[in-house]
């Protein structure tokens, strides 16, 4: 764990529980913010400035109608996190390389970099912010990450969590080597792979468990 992470951390469970916070962590997909991702973020080259070119449109996201001014050039993955607020998908290549972005469109997974807002307009947009119940029931996934305590500076995981939640649509029984083929768009950078699989695999079982199939 870097330092600024571990200050964050530190600030945070003044008045928390360890399980508490991690759990916010993991419904909320909010990892390792460095600084030097930050700055990368707000200079990411290919993004419009602000308000040129905008058209009003309304994207459906978790559930809710949201209306916000899109350029036609500007990614989904742009206009979640730095437009509305969802900050759980990441990014991190921003080249449809390392899954970090994954959301779900209609119940598939897709890289959010590298899909233009614009084009989803009527579908269903469900990011990391939208897997938990309204009174904070983790999603079956999200707790076998709990159960686990799979991934390590958690930059990855809420692209993991939302790829399994996609996959598990298609292969609710997959055997090990089914979800880690189902998982092979997404990548670590801590390398934490067989414990993120083991997350995974037990999310799939709560899944199951959860829907008693
Ligand atoms: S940030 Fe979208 S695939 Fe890497
Ligand atoms: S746990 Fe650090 S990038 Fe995956």
């Amino acid at each position: 764990m870097d330092d600024q992470l571990q200050t964050v951390v530190n600030r945070e469970m003044k008045g928390v529980s360890r399980r508490n916070f991690i759990k916010g962590v993991i419904a909320g997909g909010v990892a390792a913010s460095s600084a030097t991702y930050l700055f990368r973020a707000s200079s990411l080259l290919g993004q419009p400035p602000p308000g040129l070119g905008e058209r009003l449109i309304t994207l459906n996201v978790n559930g809710q109608q949201r209306r916000v001014d899109v350029a036609k050039q500007e990614t989904l993955a742009w206009t979640l996190r730095y437009k509305l607020g969802l900050t759980g998908t990441k990014l991190g290549c921003d080249r449809a390389e390392c899954g970090a972005c994954t959301v779900l469109l209609d119940d598939v997974a897709h890289y959010s970099c590298s899909v233009l807002t614009h084009t989803v307009r009527g579908r269903k947009i469900l990011t990391i912010e939208g897997l938990a119940k309204p009174d904070g029931t983790l999603h079956p996934l999200q707790q076998g990450v709990m159960d686990e305590q799979g991934f390590q500076c958690a930059f990855c995981m809420s692209g993991f969590i939302m790829s399994a939640v996609g996959f598990l649509k298609t292969n609710p029984h997959p055997t090990r080597p089914e979800m880690a083929h189902g998982l092979s768009g997404n990548l670590c950078r801590c390398q934490d792979y067989d414990k993120i699989l083991t997350a995974m695999m037990r999310g799939a079982e709560n899944m199951r468990k959860a829907q008693h199939v």
